[in-house]
């Protein structure tokens, strides 16, 4: 694995920008998987600072999210896809019907999953799969487990998923108690894969992942086993690890 230290919030997204920049720049018909939540906020807006530039172009690329809300549609506002589209979509050029979310309200899940799972093979796997991190180490809404889960599943997610997402709703009780994510299977297949950490509050599972047993009780420990993966996080997120003096570490 590669790390990258990076000052603050602001140069890990431009790391993590650069990064899927060059993705998109050598293979313009790429696959990306994407990931919603506070941390890659930042380098969405500056991927789409770059495209305004003319410096990218997305008519070519194709998304699959990581995972949605069960209950919630496209439309509504806490739904992933809704955040996809105000974050990214709706201010580049990549054609939205090359974008994919789990459909949260899809009438039968087992359906929805085995759907998402095909698609993602007929788009011929992910290339360049971005993920965020949660306190307790989940990835995609992998929450801690006995086994990792292999492919697209639904989840009941934890008590302390629920209370830091509810942030970011109106209510604590508006946030969903189920959610329908990509397995640790499918992820791990992406042919590279790039894990943005920002903040003390993450600090704990940045460890665990890069020092830590690989375990399903901390989803993002595997990732350690991955052969081409890139963790760019900010000094706080990294402030339990010790890297040296080094801005860059090979492990
Ligand atoms: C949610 C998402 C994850 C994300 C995590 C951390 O649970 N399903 O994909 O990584 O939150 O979010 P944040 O970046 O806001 O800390």
């Amino acid at each position: 694995m590669r790390i990258y230290k990076a000052k603050d919030y602001q140069a890990l997204s431009r790391k993590a920008a650069n990064i899927i920049s060059a993705q998109i720049i050598m293979k313009p018909n790429c696959v990306l998987g994407l990931a919603t939540g506070s941390s890659p906020i930042g380098t969405y807006k500056q991927l789409i600072e770059w495209y305004q530039k003319g410096d990218l172009d997305f008519h070519e690329v194709k998304t699959v999210n990581l995972d949605e809300y069960v209950g919630l549609s496209g439309d509504n506002e806490q739904s992933y896809r809704h955040f996809m589209n105000e974050n990214l979509f709706n201010h580049v050029n990549i054609e939205l019907q090359n974008t994919n979310v789990p459909d949260g309200r899809a009438e039968d899940m087992n359906t929805e999953c085995q759907r998402y799972n095909n698609l993602i093979r007929s788009l011929g796997g992910i290339d360049l799969q971005l993920l965020g991190i949660g306190r307790n180490g989940h990835i995609g809404f992998n929450e801690p487990e006995e086994a990792f889960e292999q492919e697209t599943h639904m989840v009941n997610l934890t008590e302390s998923t629920i209370e830091a997402n509810s942030r970011l709703f109106n209510d604590p009780s508006e946030v969903p108690r189920h959610a329908v994510t990509m397995g640790i299977k499918t992820i791990m297949q992406a042919r590279q894969i790039l894990l943005i950490a920002s903040g003390e509050d993450k600090a704990d599972a940045i460890q665990k992942t890069i020092f830590g047993a690989v375990t399903p009780r901390v989803p993002a420990s595997i990732l350690q086993i991955h052969n081409s993966l890139t963790i760019v996080a900010d000094e706080a997120a990294l402030s339990k690890c010790d890297l040296g003096n080094k801005d860059m570490l090979v492990l």
